[in-house]
C-alpha cells in the first residue's frame, strides 16, 4: 500500500486502459464499490493507441497510477509486459489486471474467469461442482475463463466451437487442468448441459451459433458473456429452447472488477447492490 493512501493524504488512482474504451462500465462500477466502501478513489477510463499500450502503461505507473484494469485488444500484451503474473493470468495468457506495487515492479492477474464463477455460483446459484458445462467458442474470452471454471469442479467441460481444431487446441491446452473436451458445433447433438456458457463473439453481429434444440438439463443456465440493455439474441433463443434461467454478463462483469478491487485494496466489495446499480445505469 502506498503511504500517502493511508496516511489519507491522497486518492490511489486508477484506471481501465482499451481501445476503444469510453462506453466502458468499470469506472461508475468502482467509484460505487468506493463509495460503498468508503474508500477514496479516482477511476477513470483511458484510450491507448493500439501502437501504444506499453509506453502508455509505463507512464501512468511513472504517474503514480497505483493500478490498471486492461480490455480488448490489449489483455495478451498486458500478460507479456508484466514482471510476474499469477497461475490464473498464465494459463489464459491473458492479463485484465494490472497492479504497480513497486516503481519498477508490474504484476498481473487475470480475474474473468472468476468473475464469472462467482456469478453463475454466488449470484445464480448454481454450483458448478459435479456439473456437465459447455463452453461455446475456443477464442480470448473463452480461454480467459476455462482455468477457473475447471477448478470449480465440473464433472466434464465441453468447448465448443466452429472450427472444431481451434476447441481441440485449447482442450490439449488445458487437459491438466481438469476433465475437458472438445467437439465442433455440428457434434454437440445428443448430450445436455447444466451450464452453457456463450464465450463467441457471435452477439456482437446480432448471430448465434448454431446449436442443437435440446441442449439443456433440467433447470440449465444459459449464460452469454455479453451484456446490453436488451436480452442478447443467445438469451433469447435459449429462453425458447428449455433452459431454466437466463443470464447476460453484467455480473461477471461486475464480479471481475471486484476480484480486481480486492487485488488493489484489499477490502471486498459489495456487488449485488453494485449489479443492481449498474443495470439501471
Ligand atoms: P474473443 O477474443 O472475443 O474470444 P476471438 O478470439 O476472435 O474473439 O474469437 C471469437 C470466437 O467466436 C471464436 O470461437 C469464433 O469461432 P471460430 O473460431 O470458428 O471463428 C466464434 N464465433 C464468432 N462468430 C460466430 C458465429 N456466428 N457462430 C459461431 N461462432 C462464432
Amino acid at each position: 500500500m502506498k503511504d500517502l493512501f493511508d496516511l489519507g493524504v491522497t486518492k490511489r488512482r486508477f484506471g481501465v486502459v482499451g481501445y476503444p474504451v469510453e462506453h466502458s462500465k468499470s469506472p461508475q462500477i468502482h467509484r460505487l464499490f468506493g463509495q460503498h466502501r468508503g474508500l477514496e478513489l479516482e477511476y477513470t477510463a483511458i484510450q491507448l493507441d493500439r501502437g501504444g499500450f506499453v509506453q502508455g502503461v509505463h507512464n501512468l505507473q511513472a504517474g503514480g497510477v497505483c493500478g490498471l484494469n486492461v480490455t480488448l485488444p490489449f489483455k495478451e500484451e498486458a500478460c507479456q509486459l508484466c514482471d510476474h503474473v499469477s497461475e490464473r493470468a498464465e494459463t489464459a495468457a491473458a492479463v485484465n489486471t494490472l497492479c504497480f506495487r513497486d516503481e519498477d515492479d508490474i504484476y498481473g492477474d487475470n480475474t474473468d474467469g472468476v468473475g464469472l464463477v462467482t456469478d453463475v455460483e454466488e449470484n445464480l446459484g448454481l454450483k458448478l461442482h459435479g456439473r456437465r458445462l459447455l463452453l461455446l467458442g475456443a477464442g480470448g474470452a473463452a480461454r480467459g475463463v476455462l482455468q477457473p471454471l475447471l477448478k470449480a469442479g465440473p464433472q466434464k467441460l465441453v468447448i465448443a466451437n466452429r472450427t472444431a481444431e481451434k476447441a481441440r487446441q485449447l482442450a490439449f491446452a488445458f487437459a491438466d487442468h481438469g476433465p475437458v473436451e472438445a467437439v465442433g458445433l455440428d457434434h454437440l447433438s445428443g448430450y445436455h448441459y447444466d451450464l452453457v456458457v456463450n464465450a463467441t463473439s457471435a452477439s456482437l453481429s446480432g448471430q448465434i451459433p448454431m446449436l442443437p434444440d435440446t441442449l439443456f438439463a433440467a433447470n440449465g443456465l444459459a449464460y452469454d458473456m455479453m451484456y446490453g440493455d436488451e436480452p442478447t439474441v443467445f438469451m433469447q433463443w435459449a429462453e425458447g429452447h428449455g433452459a431454466g434461467q437466463v443470464s447476460d454478463g453484467l455480473g461477471m462483469l461486475v464480479e471481475q472488477a471486484a476480484a480486481s478491487f480486492y487485488l488493489w485494496n484489499e477490502v471486498k466489495p459489495q456487488t449485488e447492490e453494485v449489479i443492481r446499480l449498474v443495470r439501471q445505469m
